[in-house]
């Protein structure tokens, strides 16, 4: 299952996320789940595995160009000749000389900076599609007075306790994708009365009825695990669909609940 980005790109609606993977595991999770029939990755400079992804890639002997691989410009790494090293330094620790798409971990007051040195890799071609991650609306809203190129996914925390329903409205109109992290709550999300019935009616686990409420409402996901029997549950959503009615209940459970910080508040 694929969406096209505003700029055509095609990007995997499930990827596979590895936040704290160690990177000495990184290469066999990220085989593993490649040989289970994801097609993409999602890491990040800061999660300190981008080599054993890298690896696990080259290892999967899957050819490159059929992997959609993510990877993030980490905050200490932000400003425009920060960002241009920090590319590099990424491409090299992932044995690729291309990034499908290239986020800015989160938002920052040099983020119009970054996105000079982005906008200059992208149009190099150098990576497939730019992005952002954790951006409220306004700090879209200020990054796009100076951008040349928008945004093309904004990938955010988005589980049925944090609906993120205003921000999601405003990325549907502006075109640009939204992605989600943590959806499956760090592994908190059977904690839901809703999802056990569900579960019950789909005959799908919980974490496969809020995958495919991601894919459902439209948002590209990418749950984590290091469990084998998780990885392939995880993926084994394509042959259900959640009905609108159902859909809609599970809209309603939220509680503007982060299990993450809040963007305006976070500070490293
Ligand atoms: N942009 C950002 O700022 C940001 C922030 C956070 C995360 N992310 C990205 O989003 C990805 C996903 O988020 P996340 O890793 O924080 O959390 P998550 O995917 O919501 O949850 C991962 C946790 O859930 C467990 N789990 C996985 N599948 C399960 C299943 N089917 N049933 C029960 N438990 C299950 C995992 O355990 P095991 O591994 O032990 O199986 C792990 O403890 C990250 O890996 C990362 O790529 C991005």
């Amino acid at each position: 299952m694929i969406k096209k980005l505003s700029n055509g790109v095609e990007i995997p609606m499930i990827g596979y996320g590895t936040f704290k993977i160690p990177n000495d595991q990184a290469d066999e999770a990220v085989k593993l789940a490649i040989n289970v029939g994801y097609r993409h990755i999602d890491t990040a400079a800061i999660y300190r595995n981008e080599a054993g992804v890298g690896k696990g890639i080259k290892d999967s002997r899957v050819a490159r160009e059929d992997i959609f691989l993510t990877t993030k410009c980490w905050n200490d790494d932000q400003g425009y000749k920060k960002a241009l090293d920090a590319f590099e330094q990424s491409c090299r620790r992932l044995q690729t000389d291309y990034i499908d798409l290239y986020l800015i971990h989160w938002p920052k007051p040099q983020n119009s900076e970054t996105w000079k040195a982005f906008e200059e890799l992208y149009m190099k071609g150098r990576i497939r599609a730019i992005g952002v991650s954790n951006f409220h609306q306004h700090h879209l809203q200020e990054l796009m007075k100076t951008a040349k190129i928008k945004p093309m996914v904004n990938q955010i925390e988005y589980t049925p306790r944090l609906t993120q329903t205003s921000l999601k409205e405003y990325l549907m109109k502006e075109g640009v994708a939204m992605e989600s992290w943590s959806p499956l709550m760090k592994g908190k999300i059977s904690d839901i009365p809703l999802l056990h019935a569900l579960s019950a009616k789909y005959k799908k686990t919980i974490a496969q009825i809020v995958i495919r409420w991601n894919i459902d409402t439209d948002v590209i996901v990418i749950p984590k695990s290091v469990t084998e029997s998780r990885i392939k549950e995880n993926f084994d959503i394509f042959d259900f669909q959640l009905n609108q009615e159902d859909i809609e209940a599970i809209n309603k459970l939220n509680l503007n609940h982060r299990t993450g910080p809040d963007p305006d508040s976070f500070d490293f």
